[in-house]
């Protein structure tokens, strides 16, 4: 490993050497399309009647248990983090080696941007999203269906078990992974794929530039509180152990590197760090204001100005940050 690095310099990752540029520009050229067919979620007032908190509106169907908004500015920030994944992925939108699935979940789909591509690709398959927040789009493929649904609950699926299980990025969102990782085993059908793809949302440098940064002490306060509060927030490395635990064979485990910010030279990994530094940039406020206010006693104010400080200290160069990324896939066995 390397120990510093400056500009110029070479920081090693468990992904071989990520070269830091000296000179470097930004790009920013993502667009998404719109897609065409039903939104079938059914939508009552309990599901829609928003809680509305410092500025920023959340859940109302199971209120309290999810601590990020649901509002477009946050909802802006999911496509910027599912373009962020495409680019990671080479623009694959899952690594298990599934064939011709018929049913397919997205749990806990957010903006459903995942399910609606998947069902682009996959006219084949029937594919549900569910999620405790009803904000997919209406104009969707024909083959996919958004539900309201608490995903740490029992779930009703059972009886017509999947082919393909998904999850992205339910970091912060899931208490008790195991248990959700075993309700997947039991809702896959023998020889059918589930795939978790996932963060260990504490930030890394392998100098010392974080050190004593506001993007340090922010991730410091804000993933201390959600774990004090009983949430996940370092899914990725710990996703193998729970699938062995379940029972799936075959699991395979891919770990990526996302640089934060646009100091990489490697063009990939500059790409990579622009868009996690836009998505982060767009979330900082969203990711602490309700655990911070609620669960901790700050004001809105004080939220506000560890962000901005986050914020700063995350544009600066020679700040070389780095968070760790993880594809984990399995079967269920035949028989
Ligand atoms: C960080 S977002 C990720 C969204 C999406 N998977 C993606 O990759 O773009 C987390 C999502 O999980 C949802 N969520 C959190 N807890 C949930 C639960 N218990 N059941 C269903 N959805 C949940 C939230 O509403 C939010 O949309």
């Amino acid at each position: 490993m390397t120990e510093s690095f400056a500009q110029g310099q070479t920081v090693t990752t468990n992904h071989g050497p990520v070269n830091v540029e000296v000179d470097t520009s930004y790009e920013n050229d993502s667009s998404y399309g719109d897609e065409l067919s039903s939104y079938t979620a059914s939508l009552t007032s309990s599901v829609l009647d928003y809680r509305h908190e410092n500025g920023r509106r959340y859940h109302k169907y199971r209120d309290g248990s999810y601590l990020l908004p649901n509002d477009e500015s946050e909802n802006d920030r999911l496509d910027m983090l599912h373009e962020l994944c495409l680019k990671m992925l080479h623009r694959k939108l899952y690594l298990a080696p599934i064939k011709r699935p018929q049913r397919v979940i997205d749990l806990a789909t957010g903006t459903g941007i995942w399910a609606v591509d998947f069902a682009d690709e996959h006219p084949e398959a029937q594919v549900i999203g569910c999620d405790l927040s009803p904000i997919q789009p209406s104009l969707v493929p024909p083959n996919v269906k958004f539900l309201v649904d608490d995903v740490e609950s029992e779930w009703a699926y059972d009886r017509d078990p999947f082919d393909f299980i998904h999850a992205r990025y339910l970091a912060a969102s899931i208490k008790d992974f195991g248990r959700l990782v075993k309700q997947c085993y039991r809702s896959v059908k023998p020889g059918g794929w589930v795939e978790f793809q996932d963060w260990d949302v504490y930030p890394i440098t392998l100098d010392s530039s974080l050190k004593d940064t506001g993007l340090h002490r922010y991730y410091d306060e804000v993933c201390s509180a959600f774990e004090e509060a009983g949430y996940e927030v370092r899914p990725g490395p710990k996703l193998e152990r729970w699938f062995k635990d379940a029972g799936f064979v075959n699991i395979h485990v891919e770990k990526f590197v996302v640089p934060y910010g646009v100091w990489p030279k490697d063009k990939h990994l500059k790409e990579l760090g622009t868009w996690a530094q836009a998505q982060a940039e767009a979330g900082y406020e969203a990711g602490a204001l309700a655990i911070l206010t609620r669960y901790k006693n700050w004001t809105k104010e004080e939220v506000i100005a560890l962000a901005s400080q986050a914020r700063a200290d995350g544009r600066k160069r020679n700040v070389h940050t780095i968070f760790n990324f993880y594809v984990v896939y399995g079967q269920r066995p035949e028989n």
